[in-house]
């Protein structure tokens, strides 16, 4: 049985104060998750030393949004993975479609990124997903497998149990338009047999694939309940305590 990953992409929501609150709360509305179940919160990198501190002894795990494919160096307005291991966090969501359509990052820098996560012994949450136009085309499939080996090229075997890869439609991101069940069950079973020509079938039944683009409290549980759905990555719905309580309680048992 796959772990169930329920993960919580804050964006750039919530100064230090409001990260105080928001974790103040989570913990207090979920001291205890499911078992099978792992939930790693992703505040921005400013919040990332305070929540880090105040997640201490919680159920929770920490994770940041993004890190350079550099060690350190000259590289202005940027933070290294080496840093974020140093303020707690475990995890760090590389490639989501926000970074790919408004900041240019590419499959090969994705990569980039996720060899450098891996080198520091973090795990990435590695994002793909088609456009609107994209499905319309009727190239979905094709897109994420793109995706997938270009962002994976060159990540051996052994290196797969770092990595978490979140299937995340652009088109319901954000929007309130959820993939149906049946949609995001398809495109993960896409996923996972390309894992597995990749690599072998008993890797890529191991890999966790969540979905993202608008969960819900209220469509989490059938979206979560596809037997290659492993989890999601929250983003409006986790900025409320309740509400990402709701989803991490919505997984199936
Ligand atoms: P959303 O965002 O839940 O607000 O659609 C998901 C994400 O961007 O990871």
């Amino acid at each position: 049985m796959r772990t169930i990953i329920i993960a919580g992409n804050w964006k750039m929501y919530k100064d230090v104060q409001e990260t105080m609150d928001l974790v103040t709360q989570l913990k207090a509305a979920m001291p205890q998750l499911p078992a099978n179940v792992v939930s790693v919160i992703c505040p921005p990198f400013t919040s990332l030393q305070t929540a880090g501190a105040a997640l201490r002894g919680s159920a929770f795990k920490l994770g940041a949004q993004n890190m350079s494919q550099h060690d350190e160096g000259a590289h202005t307005g940027e933070i290294s993975g080496k840093m974020l291991k140093a303020v707690g966090c475990e995890y760090v969501i590389l490639g989501h479609s926000e970074r790919r359509q408004y900041y240019g990052e590419t499959n090969e820098l994705i990569n980039q990124k996720a060899k450098k996560a891996l080198s520091l012994g973090l795990i990435s949450i590695i994002c793909v997903g088609e456009t609107l136009q994209e499905r319309e085309a009727g190239i979905t499939g094709q897109v994420v497998t793109t995706q997938i080996k270009g962002t994976l090229l060159g990540i051996g075997p052994q290196d797969m149990a770092k990595i978490v890869v979140a299937y995340e439609p652009v088109w319901a991101i954000g929007t309130g338009r959820v993939a149906t069940p049946q949609q995001a069950q398809e495109v993960h079973q896409i996923l996972r047999k390309q894992i597995a020509q990749l690599y072998d079938w008993a890797l890529a039944e191991r890999i966790v694939i969540q979905y993202g683009g608008s969960v819900k409290p209220d469509n989490a549980a059938d979206i979560l309940t596809q037997s290659d759905v492993d989890g999601a990555l929250v983003g409006g719905a986790c900025l409320k305590a309740d509400s990402f309580a709701a989803i991490i309680k919505a997984t199936k048992p």
